[in-house]
């Protein structure tokens, strides 16, 4: 935009989840500070719908679409595949995509859906991406976490809840997941100028809840948010000079604040960051 600071200017971005909600919203903010943001997306007239509005309020919004199903290993595999191709760099990954499911379903790999996008996709996707993100350092990784998570406990023993599934069962526990990778990553980070913290973005209208029920959306949409606030606090840990060097937190309203007691338990992390090394068939570390 004429006029207007671009503090990520020649910087590459990757969103996932951009083609709506949260993702979308902080996919403008970021490319209306100069970004080149790449947006992997499962559906594809949905994206371009979704850059479309964009564009619309970013006239010179530096975007990209590229298919990506976070629901299979072997398209993470694929997709970075094809992004290093074709990019030199990546300065910040936002592992914002996420599903909330009304009952358990399995992938084509026979993972548990909600652990399989929520979790283990994010881990692998970040993981491949790691050389790429070491060599553009400085750089940052943000996972996209939930207040709800301090109603979760793991067990892992049943990463994929066989036993009682439940909506909230397994999203709760994806997101306490996602903050105990986040602290193991940045443990595995120390001195090499990548960071990584997780962002909860706030209780915001979004179409996460579309397998809930018409009553629990109802309610959901009169107490929560617009997307363009829940996008703050990741486009403040993507871009803002106050978080330089800052890694292994957990953000809400763009400040730091405390997740739970198992949130920050780094023993029960690394433990995590093993199973997950295993389930998605990466060698130790
Ligand atoms: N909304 C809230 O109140 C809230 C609160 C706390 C935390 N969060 C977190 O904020 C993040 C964004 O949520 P949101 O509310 O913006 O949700 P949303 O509107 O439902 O957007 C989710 C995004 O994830 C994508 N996605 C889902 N499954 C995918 C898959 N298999 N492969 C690739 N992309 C996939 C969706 O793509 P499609 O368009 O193809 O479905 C969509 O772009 C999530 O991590 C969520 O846990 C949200």
């Amino acid at each position: 935009m004429a006029g207007t600071a671009q503090p990520m200017a020649g910087k590459v971005v990757i969103v996932t989840g951009a083609s709506a909600g949260i993702g979308r919203a902080t996919a403008a903010g970021l490319a209306a500070m100069g970004a080149h943001v790449v947006m992997p997306c499962r559906d594809a007239p949905k994206c371009e719908a979704a850059m479309a509005r964009i564009r619309n309020a970013v006239p010179n919004a530096s975007l990209e679409m590229m298919r990506l199903d976070l629901a299979s290993l072997g398209d993470v595999r694929r997709f970075v595949d094809e992004f290093m191709a074709a990019h030199r760099r990546l300065d910040v990954l936002v592992n914002n995509a996420a599903v909330v499911k009304g009952r358990r379903e399995v992938t084509v790999e026979g993972l548990e859906v909600t652990f399989a996008v929520n979790v283990l996709s994010p881990f692998l996707l970040t993981n491949l991406l790691l050389p790429m993100l070491r060599a553009s350092a400085p750089s940052r990784i943000i996972f996209l976490t939930s207040a709800l998570h301090r109603r979760a406990h793991l067990d892992l023993a049943d990463l994929q809840v066989e036993r009682g599934w439940g909506t909230y069962k397994a999203y709760d526990r994806s997101k306490l997941a996602d903050i105990l990778l986040t602290v193991a990553l940045a443990e595995r980070l120390r001195g090499t100028g990548v960071t990584a913290n997780a962002a909860h973005p706030g209780l915001i209208d979004s179409d996460l809840g579309r397998e809930m029920s018409w009553a629990q959306r109802a309610v959901k949409r009169w107490i929560s948010k617009p997307a363009t606030v829940g996008a703050r606090t990741s486009i403040f840990l993507a871009s803002s000079p106050e978080v330089e060097g800052v890694s292994g937190r957990y953000f809400a309203d763009s400040r730091e604040a405390e997740p739970s007691g198992e949130a920050r338990d780094k023993a029960l992390a690394e433990r995590l960051w093993r199973a997950c090394e295993g389930l998605a068939g990466l060698g130790t570390a």
